[in-house]
């Protein structure tokens, strides 16, 4: 995995799937009918176990802490519960409640960080341990709004009626999420993955005024030294070129993005990651194996590729369907790389 996010040979493309911690598995629906969300994540053992779970069964080459992007957002005065849709209680309104999201975000981050350390423990260089955090633009869309509208309402208008606030929301939320990294590194995780899934709803133009903005100054302040970063936009096939430029050793690709055309357009800058249709598993075997084959044959001309998804795992997926994708990704050819 390690070596696909540098374009450095592989065997074969190294695959995980997003949002693959519980989710499809009995043994998580047991765990989630004793505690909420929160507990989970609030608990070490519980997240490991969680996190570990798919790698067991599957074994895929990347296991993601099971958390969430909206946790650090707790440390900054923002109610937050699970329904399972996130609703925040205090939303962000304007420049009067800027002077809350400052601070520290160890306090919400503990229990992840502690889990990401078990998980080193456990997986040694069997896998890599992903760590994540959301980028600004998509947590300011959750910190502004009580539950979040489709075309994120709140958030876009705020951003044509006063643009001097939202870009100062993302400066301060760009410090946060870059602090919830760091803490993740600290802790050992191996790759770094950023969220942004509603960057997709920006035209390249304002992307770069507001979303990408801020992902850079993200990436900026990480150290130099620091893991792999992938970042992840959905819906944004008109965002290639921007996402290839933030300094991210990988994009991951939304199933909607033309794989080919992307492997043209910044394959050879970046290493891809992606991008089956998540609905696409409840496909029999064969067409899911078939899938597979093609998006690996096509990601050989990128300078490296993950298999994954181009969005989250769905609960209603059967489990077969995992188990084809990450068996079909196991059995493909590798490429010779062309990065370093
Ligand atoms: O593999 C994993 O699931 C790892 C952990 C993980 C969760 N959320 C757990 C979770 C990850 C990587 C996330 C990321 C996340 N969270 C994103 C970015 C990725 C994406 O899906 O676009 C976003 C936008 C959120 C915010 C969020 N949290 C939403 C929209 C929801 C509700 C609906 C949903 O997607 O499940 C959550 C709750 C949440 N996060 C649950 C889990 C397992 C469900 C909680 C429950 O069922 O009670």
């Amino acid at each position: 995995m390690l070596r696909a996010c540098l374009g450095e040979p592989v065997d074969r493309p190294p695959v995980w799937l997003m949002r693959q911690a519980g989710r499809v598995l009995p043994e998580y629906r047991a765990i989630k009918e004793r505690s909420s969300f929160l507990e989970m994540c609030g608990d070490p053992e519980i997240a490991t176990d969680v996190s570990l779970q798919p790698f067991r069964r599957f074994g895929m080459d990347g296991v993601v802490v099971f958390s969430d992007i909206l946790l650090p957002l707790q440390d900054l005065g923002v109610k937050l519960s699970f329904n399972p849709s996130p609703v925040v209680a205090n939303p962000i309104e304007g420049t009067g409640d800027l002077d809350r999201i400052e601070g520290s975000v160890e306090k919400s981050m503990a229990s992840t960080c502690q889990a990401i350390r078990l998980l080193k423990r456990e997986l040694g260089d069997r896998a890599a341990v992903i760590g994540f955090a959301g980028a600004p633009w998509t947590l300011a869309a959750y910190a502004c709004e009580r539950s979040l509208s489709r075309d994120i309402a709140v958030l876009s208008q705020a951003s044509y009626a006063q643009p001097r606030f939202v870009q100062e929301l993302l400066d301060r939320l760009a410090k946060v999420t870059a602090d919830t990294l760091q803490m993740q590194i600290d802790a050992g995780a191996d790759v770094l993955q950023i969220f942004d899934t509603w960057a997709g709803m920006l035209s390249a133009p304002r992307f770069k005024e507001f979303a990408g903005r801020a992902l850079r100054d993200v990436i900026q302040l990480l150290p130099a030294d620091r893991p792999p970063v992938i970042v992840f936009a959905r819906g944004a096939a008109h965002l290639v070129d921007e996402l290839a430029d933030l300094g991210a050793e990988v994009v991951s690709l939304d199933w909607r993005t033309d794989f080919a055309q992307a492997v043209e357009r910044i394959g050879q800058r970046v290493s891809l990651q992606g991008n089956l249709e998540p609905t696409a598993l409840a496909g029999s075997a064969e067409q899911i194996t078939r899938s597979v084959n093609e998006l690996a044959r096509i990601g050989r001309g990128a300078r490296g590729h993950i298999l994954n998804l181009g969005h989250g795992l769905l609960p209603s997926i059967p489990i077969e369907g995992v188990a084809a994708f990450v068996k079909a990704a196991q059995n493909a050819g590798g490429y010779s790389g062309t990065g370093h």
